[in-house]
């Protein structure tokens, strides 16, 4: 009997989802210049929920003007910003899906090119391929940085969305306090893992704080990082939010197949699920392309599988589940066919970016 496509519980809220599939959060450049949704965004997000996702994730979207990382970024920091994300939330909602924003901040990756201002982090952070050093924020200003997540996820739910994923993985600002190459600070936000982790918890009490108790709460965050994020931290600290009263783990695994680390071969998603209470939604996402995929890690212990690039190509890739034996073709795609699927010249360029993606684009 496929899992993949039966429906799943949320336990905290007792919300049902009519499947397994979570379209990942992707970034995709379509966004004005305030933040602000275009048509293009909010198509192809609508496009998905139609195919059946049973949660679709907006891209990365900042929570303040000096998270901003890149150019077509997505925003939930003003109130200019609503009538659209209220036009997304509700189309994805009609279509039979749970609505996600995916809450961030660039921290020492927002660059003053596209924010005016120096980048922030935990501490002062220079890495490869950013334009300047970041600075450390001070005490008040990582509570202010709180308040601006909670500010969001706030605007989100009055924007009719029915939860936030706050991305804590991929080396953006949370990640960067988790991290202890980037987080080398010696007060309460700093430290052992408790400390580390204290941006991150208050982040969710302030969500919870501000947001009604349906309001669905997830929270991304990857295993391992070249920040300073160690497998054996990210068990422990993914022991610690399932107590903060959160509704998904969401592990980035990249590669849902791999083993885990040197010497041992079981999966991420196997690992993080002997680790977390039984029953505990979790949310495993990486490589995964065909149906055998998807039944395989949800046979790893994962309850809710997240698909990115298969869900660009094929934004029918949710409904199509169910019968057994699903095989959606492979990249790379014509350009053709990402502007059939439903993505903008724009969102098309970009993923030139990703290798052996597009015909046209790298290799
Ligand atoms: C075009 C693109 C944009 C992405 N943008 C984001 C993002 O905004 N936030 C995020 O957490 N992950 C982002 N990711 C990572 C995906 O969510 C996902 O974890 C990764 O692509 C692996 O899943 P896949 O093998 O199904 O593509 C992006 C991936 C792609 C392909």
């Amino acid at each position: 009997m496929p899992l993949a496509s039966s429906e799943f519980t949320l336990p905290r809220t007792g919300r049902v989802l009519r499947n397994r599939a979570v379209l990942a959060a992707m970034t995709n450049k379509q966004s004005e210049e305030d933040g602000t949704l275009s048509d293009e965004e909010i198509g192809w997000l609508l496009r998905r929920a139609e195919g059946g996702f049973g949660i679709v994730t907006t891209a990365a979207t900042h929570v303040h003007p000096g998270g901003k990382s890149w150019e077509g970024e997505m925003g939930v920091w003003g109130d200019h910003q609503v009538p659209r994300l209220r036009e997304l939330s509700s189309g994805i909602g009609e279509r039979g899906a749970v609505s996600l924003a995916q809450i961030f901040h660039g921290g020492l990756r927002a660059p003053r090119s596209i924010t005016g201002q120096q980048p922030i982090s935990a501490s002062v952070n220079l890495e490869r391929g950013v334009e300047e050093e970041s600075r450390g924020l001070s005490d008040s200003e990582v509570s202010e940085m709180v308040s601006s997540f909670g500010e969001a996820a706030e605007r989100c739910e009055k924007a009719g969305f029915d939860g936030v994923e706050v991305h804590g993985a991929h080396g953006y600002l949370v990640c960067q306090f988790l991290g202890t190459r980037t987080n080398r600070r010696t007060d309460r936000w700093g430290g052992d893992l408790d400390g580390r982790s204290s941006f991150l918890r208050e982040i969710i009490k302030e969500v919870r704080d501000r947001t009604s108790e349906e309001f669905l709460l997830a929270i991304r965050i990857s295993p391992v990082h070249e920040v300073g994020v160690e497998l054996g931290e990210s068990i422990e600290l993914a022991r610690m939010i399932c107590e903060w009263g959160v509704d998904i783990l969401h592990i980035s695994c990249w590669d849902a197949f791999a083993g885990a680390e040197d010497g041992d071969p079981r999966t991420l998603t196997r690992v993080f699920r002997e680790a977390i209470p039984e029953g505990f939604p979790l949310l495993s996402t990486g490589s995964i392309w065909t149906e055998d995929d998807a039944e395989f890690v949800l046979g790893e212990g994962a309850d809710l599988i997240g698909v990115a690039r298969a869900g660009i190509a094929h934004p029918d890739w949710a409904d199509s589940l169910g019968e057994g034996g699903f095989e959606p073709e492979r990249a790379p795609f014509t350009p053709e066919h990402l502007l059939e699927a439903g993505l903008s010249p724009v969102f098309v360029d970009y993923m030139r970016r990703w290798k052996g993606f597009v015909t046209d684009g790298r290799k």
